[in-house]
């Protein structure tokens, strides 16, 4: 008998569990001083930059945009400007806060910009769609664990010259002659663990299904157990909510079949599309276990 290994009962060399996330970076200051407001010192991104990172974020009119450290406000005053988007900054320092109200009001964009005297870690990101971060590394991993829980699946994050260690990104793309790097995530949606599926071919007939899935940020490993055969999942992709994957040929005139599935909390709902045979057009449906 095989010993319960995880992804149904198929033996794989399973991933290495990530160390403990940090709440915030570690202060190694001098004995007995306090750690200081800022965690960051102002330097502002170049305004082709701010272009940059607002293209890379593909922006549009409805996004919700929050810079976390603000400085003078550029990059969301910019979203609001030129992309109609809504704008949120956040920045410790009330200098700066002063500073990116009156230049929102320059550029005539008061309306749909605000700006926040706040520490970014006690900033509620719930409404955000977009992230933007010009920080420090370390920042910006003491960060991932409130990126991941606050923003919805789809936001996108886009961060200025600093990664975020093992969360890779989606995207990384230089700019300004390739002097200046800008990474690119999307937050994918969680479908770690089992989920009973239900899959309806196109002449009507039912077939009961379970899917596996292990998942570690946006990367993605998947097995399936129909009518008591387990196989991997081939070609699994993560992007926002939606979920791809090929169930690959398993023999027996069965063909491949591409599935694209919309996740929704505990809830994922798609269709696939076979290569050949009879049902070329299946729906799915699927419930994570509890
Ligand atoms: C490198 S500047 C980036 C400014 C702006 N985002 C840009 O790209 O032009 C970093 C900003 O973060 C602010 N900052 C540093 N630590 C912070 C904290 N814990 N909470 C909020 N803002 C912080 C600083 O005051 C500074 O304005």
């Amino acid at each position: 008998m095989r010993a319960r290994v995880g992804l149904l009962t198929v033996p794989q060399v399973r991933w290495v569990p990530l160390p403990v996330e940090r709440e915030r970076a570690a202060w190694h200051g001098p004995p007995g001083a306090s750690r200081p407001v800022r965690d960051v010192p102002f330097v502002p991104t170049p305004e082709e930059v701010v272009d940059d990172m607002l293209g890379a974020a593909r922006l549009k009119e409805t996004d919700v945009v929050y810079d976390l450290g603000c400085g003078d406000g550029r990059i969301v005053i910019s979203a609001a400007k030129f992309f109609g988007a809504r704008g949120v900054g956040i920045d410790v320092d009330a200098d700066r806060i002063k500073s990116c109200e009156q230049n929102a009001a320059k550029a005539g964009v008061t309306g749909r910009v605000r700006f926040v005297q706040q520490d970014l870690f006690a900033a509620n990101l719930s409404e955000a769609t977009v992230v933007t971060l010009y920080l420090l590394p370390w920042v910006n991993v003491g960060l991932r664990p409130k990126l991941l829980k606050e923003l919805r699946p789809g936001s996108r994050i886009i961060s200025h010259a600093f990664s975020m260690k093992d969360w890779l990104p989606d995207r990384v793309v230089r700019v300004l002659s390739g002097k200046k790097i800008l990474y690119c995530w999307m937050v994918p949606a969680n479908v770690q663990g089992r989920w009973n599926c239900t899959l309806r071919l196109d002449d009507g007939r039912k077939r009961e299904a379970v899917l596996e899935f292990e998942q570690e940020y946006q990367m993605v490993m998947g097995a399936s157990r129909v009518k008591g055969r387990e196989v991997m999942l081939e070609q699994v992709k993560m992007e926002g909510r939606q979920l791809s994957f090929m169930l690959p040929y398993r023999g027996g005139g069965t063909s491949p079949v591409m599935y694209r599935c919309h996740v929704d909390g505990d809830v994922m709902r798609g269709s696939g599309r076979a290569a050949w045979g009879r049902a070329t057009e299946l729906e799915l449906r699927a419930r994570r276990k509890t």
